[in-house]
């Protein structure tokens, strides 16, 4: 495929990336299970060092499967260039480590996955980088919290676990009206670049746990970035290279390549189950609150509805009972499975207090708006009625 931007999303995801096998043409992308490439003499490998000379190294610099895979994902978000990694953590701190340093200052939203949070509240605090959590929803307060040594505004939308959204166009117009240096960072993971584009909206880089719905099927644990090439390279060559090593296999990578194929399907069901799913929580007399930004109530349904494409499969509710409640109701699903990790064929249900932002201490959580109480459901690919059956005698189990 020429790397047309015209071609449609379902057609990207498929071919954009690919290089042709002209040694067997194969259909499908080979995985280069290889660490090291072998230079034709002294000279080629010293040229490939100073960057003289395309072609690649030693697989922690670069490995054909991930270019594959790095192509397709930056075009996908409509990026210059993209990185993948070994984790979304990976993803995540590398870049951190590429645009901070002792000194600086970061503004983040209050509400984040709680390994994001970690990394800033505790991780880099132990290396000089400060941290602001703001709610972004609240424009003036961002802006108040922006020093002029903030180096990096950093969200989610929607977010983890609240489904918060926030207006990245608005943020990206105001915190570089303050500043066009500062990085505006988001993690994509749970829109993914078929529900939205962040980098369309001004936003200079995306973060992605691509182990959720890019790759979709549960197996692989992985991660990408995306951006402009420069910053990209830097990345590469420093955050990843140097500091985290957090490299992905070309056997994740070729797993990533299949399930990407799928990506517009799969998202498109996600939402249309996870819409008839909201509206059954949400007339639930044993439901305290629901959290979906495809439901009129949610507070950020007009944003999510000019920014995203779709509410995506990600609803998080508060049972009658509050924290008690909901666990009467997760240890006796049946067809949803209590475990962590979203975006995945099987339907997924936690409790984030107590596990992905165990992180946050019950004050934290407090202070950023994450219900104690809250349950977390990553809506599969199963029948809608399947689900919501499976939630009904669940119920019943609530007293
Ligand atoms: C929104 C979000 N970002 C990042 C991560 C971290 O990704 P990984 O588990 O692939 O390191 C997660 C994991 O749950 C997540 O939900």
């Amino acid at each position: 495929m020429k790397k047309d931007a015209k071609a449609g999303f379902a057609t990207r995801a498929i071919h954009a990336g690919m290089r042709k096998d002209t040694v067997y043409g194969a259909l499908t992308a080979p995985i280069y299970q290889t660490s090291t490439f072998i230079f034709k003499d002294c000279e080629q490998g010293a040229r490939r060092f100073t960057c003289q000379e395309e072609g690649f190294i030693y697989s922690r610099l670069g490995n054909p499967t991930l270019m594959m895979l790095e192509d397709k994902i930056a075009n996908l978000e409509g990026a210059e260039a993209g990185l993948c990694f070994s984790s979304g953590m990976g993803a995540i701190s590398s870049v951190f480590w590429t645009i901070l340093k002792a000194g600086d200052h970061v503004v983040a939203d209050s509400v984040l996955y709680g390994c994001t949070f970690a990394l800033l509240s505790h991780g880099l605090a132990r290396y000089g980088v400060e941290t602001t959590f703001v709610d972004t929803r609240d424009l003036a307060a961002l802006k108040k919290a922006i020093k002029p040594n903030t180096k990096m505004v950093y969200v989610e939308t929607p977010a983890n676990p609240t489904l918060k959204i926030v207006d990245l166009d608005a943020i990206a117009k105001l915190v570089k009206g303050v500043n066009k240096d500062i990085m505006c960072v988001v993690d994509n993971t749970f829109a993914t670049p078929y529900l939205q584009r962040p980098i369309e909206l001004g936003f200079d880089v995306t973060v992605h746990s691509t182990t959720k719905y890019i790759n979709g099927h549960g197996d692989v644990i992985a991660g990408a970035a995306c951006g402009k090439l420069d910053f990209i390279t830097q990345v590469r060559l420093f955050g990843q290279k140097d500091m985290t090593g957090s490299v992905l296999g070309p056997q994740e990578a070729f797993l990533i390549l299949r399930g990407l194929k799928t990506l517009q399907i799969r998202m498109e069901r996600h939402c249309a189950t996870a819409m008839e799913v909201a509206a059954y929580l949400d007339k639930h007399p044993k439901v305290e609150k629901v959290h979906f930004p495809g439901l009129k109530t949610h507070d950020g349904y007009e944003i999510a509805q000019k920014q995203m494409s779709g509410p995506g499969g990600m609803i998080s509710f508060e049972v009658k009972g509050g924290r008690k409640a909901g666990a009467q109701l997760l240890d006796n699903l049946e067809l949803c499975s209590l475990a962590v990790s979203l975006g995945d064929a099987e339907t997924l249900i936690e409790h984030p207090a107590s596990m992905t932002h165990s992180t946050y201490t019950a004050e934290e959580l407090k202070e950023a708006g994450i219900p104690e109480g809250l349950v977390r459901f990553s809506v599969g690919l199963e029948d809608a009625a399947d689900i919501i059956a499976d939630l009904e005698q669940g119920f019943t189990h609530v007293k």
